[in-house]
């Protein structure tokens, strides 16, 4: 199809990670793709495997009402990387996925995901093909955005989670470090850890010294604060045999002598239902999305800036991870206020 012809048949995948929010994103193209702009929609299964196996299914506009609640996604996902080599081997999956998306004779397809997603729809874009990227994941870490959905109802799992450690931390006088997914992203664990108030969180973006941590937490004891709670990202520095909670725990309670607890809490923080902020933003994002496919904008990831919807050039995002820069204001603040990152007292 050249850019001017009206896109018709328009394709929608998941890959990567789940997070909550995928579903509310698939209806709001979905719908907004069918209702305003005539097209038919296809739902492509389980992520870039589906356009390498031409596993696709019509969605009817029937199919995309009572799902925007629904956690995970109704498509399925995996982390199929079409133009990795496996062992070596070149399985010639662009060149399959090029000659389905003919065969299916798709117009246009969505690419709902992360920073690995939109390499994969950047490499297929250049290859011809209409591709459009939605940006997706609790590690909000998509470059090119300032939010990604899924975040938001990540973050407020983790904080219920450090809420409820905080009540067994001071009811035992104990030290609780608690693991909070991001990748090589410390997003998550800091607006949880300071949602959650947090007394020290480390991040991957500050280099921590264990003997900063400790020392916080033997002020706090002498100040009347005999307990803790550390707020640790997952992509911190760390012995890879292990969890960077246990890691930390261990070496706090072998130096501080308190009583010191781990919790990683893991896949709890993707499952479920999407916070109301977070269906907001996928519909935003999915609408959108069947906006530009209208308008033949293709090649591009949506994505919001200053709160505005808009988009940018996938060539430029592939590739590369938004992280907190050291200046972040939210860190500036926290530590005006004795937030802990580990990194005072050096
Ligand atoms: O990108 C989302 C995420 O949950 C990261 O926070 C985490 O590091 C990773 O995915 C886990 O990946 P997997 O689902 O492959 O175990």
């Amino acid at each position: 199809m050249s850019n001017s012809a009206k896109p018709k048949r328009i394709g929608i995948l998941t890959a990567g990670g789940d997070c909550p929010g995928l579903n509310a994103a698939i209806r709001g193209v979905g719908k907004t793709a069918i209702v305003e702009y005539g097209m038919e929609v296809y739902g492509i299964r389980a992520g870039y495997t589906g356009l390498i196996n031409g596993d696709i299914i019509e969605l009817k506009e029937s199919q995309l009402s009572g799902i925007l609640t629904l956690g995970g996604t109704i498509l399925g996902t995996s982390r199929e990387k079409p133009y990795k080599m496996e062992n070596g081997k070149d399985l010639h999956k662009p060149e399959k996925i090029k000659k389905n998306y003919k065969k299916m004779g798709l117009d246009a397809v969505v690419c709902i995901g992360g920073n690995g997603t939109m390499k994969t729809a950047a490499l297929l874009a250049k290859e011809g093909m209409n591709v459009i990227g939605i940006p997706k994941t609790i590690d909000n870490d998509v470059w090119g955005t300032d939010v990604t959905f899924g975040f938001d109802s990540a973050v407020q799992i983790a904080t219920d989670a450090i809420d409820r450690l905080h009540t067994t931390a001071n009811s035992h006088q104990r030290v609780m470090i608690i693991e909070i997914m991001g990748h090589n992203a410390g997003w998550l664990a800091l607006y949880s850890g300071l949602a959650g108030g947090g007394d020290i969180i480390l991040i991957p973006e500050l280099e921590y010294n264990i003997r900063s941590v400790c020392k916080k937490i033997e002020n706090r004891y002498e100040d009347n604060k005999p307990y803790s709670i550390v707020v640790v990202a997952e992509g911190i520095e760390h012995p890879k045999n292990r969890s960077a909670a246990s890691h930390i725990a261990e070496a706090i309670q072998t130096y501080t002598g308190i009583e010191t607890r781990e919790t990683v809490l893991g896949y709890i923080q993707r499952g479920g239902s999407p916070t109301p902020m977070d269906r907001i933003l996928a519909t935003r994002y999915g609408a959108y999305t069947a906006q530009c496919i209208a308008e033949g904008c293709f090649g591009t990831m949506v994505a919001v800036k200053d709160n505005a919807l808009t988009t940018v050039g996938l060539e430029e995002v592939g590739g590369k991870l938004r992280l907190i820069e050291p200046d972040n204001g939210l860190i500036m603040k926290a530590r005006k206020m004795g937030v802990s990152f580990g990194d005072e007292f050096l």
